[in-house]
């Protein structure tokens, strides 16, 4: 404990605007870290040394060493190449670290397994990116940079959200979508395994819950676009998880120090439930069917609430549903060790509601005044439910509509709002705001990326503070990033999209505040592509290509600029439909489109080669994008 008292206090002094400069290249960026000048060299025979309770770690290191660098590993207490110790020191807490690389080699202490785990996850980063692949690669030069870290996490909650209803995603997928997340000490897998377009969880007592709402019409193509399928089409698209397949997931990711929240999305997003029980509803008589995209949906509806053409929500005013609730959580709550079970509660339309004899006579039987309280007696009904089964509930930040109470805890997507006015009601509150943390929005160049309904930026994600000015700081538990899934039919798209911004959600979520640097991190990014590249893990090199925005002149002409999203971009153009290389036009500043142009094309270039995607920019999307005169 003294010693990292020590080392805090002179790394803290002398060294922190250094350090960042130094680089060790780890992402999320280090609590303090310093570089050392010299190199350690994994010898021939790697040994490894850890108390008997991080045998299962030391495992882990060894089948990885083994794999990749094709030495022999054994494990020995004299003189480790790799020595992992538990130790009690006050500084670290449970998550934290103290790393050393130095002439004997690689020292890892922590208080618990799960700092040791971390401890790894870093190592693994200042080796070669060879340590992320599946083969065995000998001419590597297996080399790392002296370096001492003591590192420990900002926030307790570091969350990746894995939408699997929209598309299912198979249990060896699952454990992929873990596995690209605890390389970047990502701790909480929020698994939203129910919503209109599929119920992906085996609950025993409701068969129909998965024979029926776990399957629909198979559709290709852009989900904006999906037809509704015919009621009588063989329903082949689908699938769903037994009890034993979310055993085994749970499991997998514990040994990960990751715990999983299951969300059963309701009062909305119910169309899956209601296939399967239509009485469930306000409108049991409707032939439903598990919908195919969300065609039945005007999410911005009137005033900007949500409203259903079809009716996805259930009746609150009817007994039978909170029965059937119970039975629900009844069997999830054990599946699951973590202490809270989220009930969704986002974007629930009440227009049926509002239509409903029976939702009128539970109002006047309640008291309750408008739809809003409707939704809070729901939610209230829900928790009750769930704090029963032994679990705290949560939910999206609409579950504070009418007011909420007791030990609920608020995850704020609709920006940082609900999660304010959460805190400000003492409530706990993770923080998952579209406009930083939605990592499903498309993220560079419209036209060069699978359309989605909003785009987002690596840097504008990076921005991000979990923890607004004027609210108790220690009810902010964390901060997450949200993966929608409604185009994402992969795992391999899915990565896609997680990557690189899951690296910047990582960052906020881990380092301090002060340490983060978005030209360092650039820098970080660019070595982390090598390891994606070595763990096949599949992402977006947006980063790379133009921003390109444009503003109309009092003219009525189009001027086009060009800005860089990361440092030493070049780009190149052509507006005479040509392909663009480092000798076509520059952009230097912004300039008239001339009237008869109808496409641009623009190539990014850096150190005189072609980096990123060729974009080609119809003129009619260069018109909608400009908003103002100038
Ligand atoms: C949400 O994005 N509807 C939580």
């Amino acid at each position: 404990m003294k010693w990292t008292k020590f080392l805090l206090t002179t790394l803290s002094i002398c060294c922190i605007n250094v350090l960042i400069a130094q680089g060790l290249g780890i992402i999320p960026e280090p609590y303090l870290s310093t570089k050392g000048n010299g190199v350690y060299t994994l010898p021939k025979t790697i040994s490894i040394s850890a108390p008997t309770s991080a045998n299962a770690i030391a495992e882990t290191i060894s089948n990885q060493l083994k794999l990749t660098t094709g030495k022999t590993v054994n494990f020995s207490k004299t003189e480790p190449t790799i020595e992992l110790s538990i130790i009690k020191d006050d500084v670290i807490g449970d998550e934290g670290y103290l790393l050393n690389v130095n002439d004997k080699g690689i020292q890892v202490k922590a208080n618990t397994n799960a700092g040791l785990f971390y401890g790894w996850q870093t190592v693994q980063q200042l080796l070669p990116a060879a340590i992320y692949s599946k083969t065995v690669s000998k001419n590597t030069n297996w080399q790392l940079s002296h370096c001492s870290i003591i590192d420990k996490p900002r926030f307790g909650w570091r969350g990746m959200m894995l939408d699997v209803s929209r598309h299912f995603f198979s249990k060896a997928d699952v454990k992929v979508f873990i596995d690209d997340m605890v390389r970047y000490k990502y701790n909480r897998f929020h698994w939203h395994l129910t919503d209109d377009q599929g119920w992906r969880i085996e609950i025993k007592s409701l068969p129909r819950l998965t024979s029926v709402g776990a399957w629909r019409a198979e559709r290709k193509g852009k989900w904006m676009n999906i037809t509704t399928p015919a009621l009588d089409e063989p329903k082949t698209y689908g699938g769903f998880y037994t009890q034993e397949d979310i055993k085994e997931v749970v499991a997998y990711a514990k040994a990960r120090f990751v715990e999983v929240i299951p969300e059963i999305d309701v009062p909305g997003h119910s169309m899956a439930m209601l296939a399967a029980y239509p009485n469930l509803s306000t409108t049991p008589n409707y032939p439903y069917q598990v919908n195919a995209g969300d065609e039945f949906m005007d999410w911005e509806g009137l005033n900007g609430h949500a409203t259903a053409r079809i009716d996805n929500s259930l009746d609150p005013s009817n007994e039978e549903v909170y029965t059937v609730l119970d039975k629900v959580m009844a069997e999830v709550a054990p599946l699951f060790p973590f202490e809270y079970i989220h009930m969704g509660g986002d974007e629930n339309a009440k227009n049926n509601w509002e239509k409903s004899s029976n939702v009128q006579a539970l109002m006047k039987r309640e008291g309750l005044k408008d739809q809003m309280e409707v939704q809070s007696y729901f939610v209230r009904r829900m928790q009750k439910i769930i704090n029963s089964k032994g679990k705290k509930m949560m939910g999206w930040n609409e579950i504070l509509q009418g007011g909420l109470s007791g030990d609920a805890a608020v995850m704020s997507w609709q920006g940082i709002k609900g999660g304010i006015e959460a805190a400000k009601q003492g409530h706990k509150v993770v923080m998952s705001p579209n406009d930083y943390n939605y990592i499903d929005y498309y993220q560079g160049e419209i036209t060069a990326e699978g359309k989605v309904y909003r785009g987002l930026r690596m840097k504008t994600t990076y921005g991000f503070d979990p923890v607004p000015s004027g609210i108790d700081a220690t009810l902010i538990l964390g901060n997450q990033a949200n993966q929608w899934t409604e185009q994402l039919q992969t795992i391999r798209n899915v990565q896609y999209m997680n990557w690189p911004r899951g690296l910047a959600v990582a960052e906020t979520s881990w380092s301090p505040n002060e340490k983060k640097d978005w030209n360092n991190f650039t820098k970080k990014v660019e070595k982390h592509f090598d390891y994606f590249d070595a763990a096949n893990v599949k992402y977006a090199k947006s980063i790379y290509d133009a921003i390109v925005t444009t503003e109309l002149n009092t003219k009525g002409e189009l001027i086009l600029k060009m800005e860089g999203e990361v440092d030493n971009l070049r780009f190149y153009y052509t507006i005479d439909d040509q392909m663009p290389d480092n000798f076509s036009d520059e952009y230097t500043k912004p300039f008239v489109l001339p009237s008869d142009v109808t496409l641009v094309r623009i190539q990014s270039y850096r150190d005189g080669k072609p980096i990123g995607k060729l974009l080609n920019i119809p003129i009619e999307s260069l018109r909608n994008r400009a908003k103002k005169v100038l």
